[in-house]
């Protein structure tokens, strides 16, 4: 994989904050959820609208202002990840690599990041996530705390959400304080629901050097934030208004594919739409793409090097580099690099790996397939 493409303007007039924040992302863990691609690649590098995921929150922090960025890999997956990234130059960022010898925690990725992060205060972004809204706000907001007498010690993003028992949940005050925060509470004290993007000052590392690891083994920064409220300390909050999405499993990252199609047709002049321009109907701006009696339906994404025959693609179907569709019917979509897929009709919701090749039969009406890197498959 090629590093990122320049995106240089918005970087340049981004909103400079006034206090040095650095940046904080994640990108280890262990991915079993997005198994079996997670088996031969980083979860992190599994393309949404044909850009690496990880793209998206490195772009974020950027756009926002904050360039000195950290970015924790794990031993297995940390080169492919560093090779896509480069030096961070393309992104108008500089980046550290902290490699995690395990998936230890989010608040032990904070831990082994100290030296990086020194006394600095922080944005801390899950490399799995995006975020519709723009961080430039919320770290400026943060930034302008960090110089009143009331400086919160963290303050932490949060979303609602229609199912709060699924993800960790904040109770607040009256004045947007939190109060307590529960990871997946079997009765949610409201609907707000943990982003994966969490602001903190040095206060932190005092907190996640008092806690012990979870009954699942992790030091939670759950558990981390929640001693700092114990113990005093503000920790304030913030509530989002565009969507965001955690990509980590194949069914949300379709819909995060779906969104961000969606939000690149509504906004081409957002944030993230020159992360990768050519979504159909500008597939034009694809390199080598030869289609020939084929449909594209937007909102899709083609990119370079594909043939695509006798196919209708879309709506909301990436396909990625170097991939051959003959003879086939795609939607709802991610296509990964070199796959093949010949004679696949009625294919829908579905996750294919990278130089996989799938031979379908004119009797083939419909299929749902989650298949890893060099898959084979031929449907009767
Ligand atoms: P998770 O999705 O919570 O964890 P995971 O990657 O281990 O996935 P799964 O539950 O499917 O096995 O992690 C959120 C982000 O944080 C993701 O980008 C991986 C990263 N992470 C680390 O870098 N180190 C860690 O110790 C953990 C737990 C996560």
């Amino acid at each position: 994989m090629t590093p990122a493409k320049m995106i240089p303007e918005k970087i340049i007039s981004a909103k400079m904050t006034s206090t040095k924040i650095k940046g904080l992302i994640l990108s280890g863990g262990s991915g079993t959820r997005l198994r079996p691609l997670t088996y031969s690649s980083a979860k992190q590098l599994v393309p949404v609208a044909n850009t690496p995921v990880l793209f998206y929150g490195i772009k974020a922090m950027a756009a926002a202002g904050i360039t000195d960025l950290g970015i924790i890999i794990s031993p297995q997956t940390g080169d492919e990840i560093r090779q896509a990234v480069g030096g961070g130059s393309s992104f108008g960022a500089s980046v550290t690599w902290i490699v995690q010898d395990e998936p230890a925690g989010l608040a032990h990725c904070v831990q082994i990041a100290q030296d990086f992060l020194d006394a600095d205060p922080f944005v801390m972004y899950l490399g799995d996530n995006i975020l519709e809204q723009p961080l430039a706000g919320f770290v400026q907001s943060f930034a302008d705390s960090l110089s009143v007498s009331t400086t919160p010690a963290a303050r932490i993003l949060l979303a609602k959400v229609p199912d709060p028992s699924m993800f960790g949940v904040a109770e607040l005050d009256t004045t947007g304080s939190v109060v307590s925060l529960v990871e997946k509470p079997t009765n949610p004290a409201s609907d707000l629901a943990l982003v994966g993007v969490y602001m903190f000052t040095d206060a932190i590392h005092a907190a996640i050097a008092q806690i012990t690891p979870s009954p699942r083994g992790e030091l939670e920064i759950t558990d981390a934030i929640s001693t700092l409220i114990t113990s005093g300390k503000p920790v304030d909050s913030e509530i989002l208004d565009g969507w965001w999405i955690d990509t980590g499993k194949k069914d949300s990252l379709l819909e995060a594919n779906r969104l961000v199609l969606d939000h690149l047709i509504s906004d081409p002049n957002s944030d993230m739409s020159d992360i990768r321009p050519e979504i159909s109907p500008k597939i034009g701006n694809a390199t080598d793409v030869e289609i020939t009696a084929s449909t594209i339906q937007t909102p899709s994404v083609i990119g370079d090097n594909v043939l695509i025959a006798n196919s209708h693609i879309g709506p909301y179907t990436a396909i990625g580099p170097n991939c051959q569709i003959i003879n086939s019917t795609i939607s709802n979509s991610v296509i990964l690099e070199g796959a093949q897929l010949t004679d696949v009709n009625g294919l829908t919701d579905s996750l294919i790996g990278r130089h996989s090749t799938i031979k379908g039969s004119p009797a083939t009406t419909a299929a749902h397939l989650t298949l890893g890197d060099h898959c084979e498959l031929e449907l009767t």
